[in-house]
């Protein structure tokens, strides 16, 4: 079960550089594609930069429409991340191919992805290094995440279809001492 957390707190789940899926919806139709090259620029309003290069299908659908949505896929979902990352929704129906369940958002049209931890609703909105870079500047507007869900562990992507899973975590929140604001809920 999908339950809100603050955008601001975004960084809580991309800070790490987890390999994540993007959907898009243009025209009707739903589409996703695999995403590694993407970082937080801001904490409030949360904004998120991501390359989306012309080669892929999905860069249309961005441009026509502004809006995405970031979902993180775990270590149970690797092969499908690359095999989503390998084809093109010009030619194939991913979310049909990959057995990935669409559910509506709140503020953007793209559909959520039910297998994911977590989803994050995105708007463009910033595009001005979009033809220097393929960069797009997104905003987070909503975030839902599945605590329930019984597999937690992300990927990141270390090249080559090579990947690093979630392990160990340390807390050294208490030595956090300049960035207390940050943590308190
Ligand atoms: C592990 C992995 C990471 C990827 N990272 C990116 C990325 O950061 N930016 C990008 O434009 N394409 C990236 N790709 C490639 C796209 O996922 C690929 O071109 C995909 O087929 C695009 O789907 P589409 O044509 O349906 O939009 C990656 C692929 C894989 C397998």
């Amino acid at each position: 079960m999908f339950k809100k957390l603050n955008p601001a707190k975004s960084y809580r789940l991309l800070e790490s550089g987890p390999i994540v899926l993007v959907t898009t919806r243009a025209g009707g139709k739903n589409n996703v594609m695999t995403l590694g090259f993407h970082m937080m620029m801001q904490h409030e309003p949360a904004l998120v930069g991501c390359i989306i290069g012309p080669w892929d299908y999905s860069y249309q659908a961005l441009r026509e429409t502004g809006e995405c949505v970031i979902a993180l896929p775990t270590v149970d979902l690797a092969q499908q991340v690359v095999d989503i990352g390998n084809c093109s929704g010009e030619e194939v129906d991913k979310f049909r191919r990959f057995g990935l369940t669409a559910r509506s958002g709140e503020s953007v049209e793209a559909p959520l992805i039910r297998e994911c931890v977590a989803n994050l609703e995105c708007r463009v909105v910033d595009d001005a290094m979009v033809d220097r870079y393929n960069m797009f500047i997104l905003q987070v507007e909503n975030v839902w995440v599945d605590r329930a869900r019984r597999e937690q562990r992300l990927l990141h992507h270390r090249g080559d279809g090579v990947f690093i899973v979630d392990g160990e975590t340390i807390d050294l929140g208490e030595r956090m001492v300049r960035w207390r604001y940050l943590m308190d809920d």
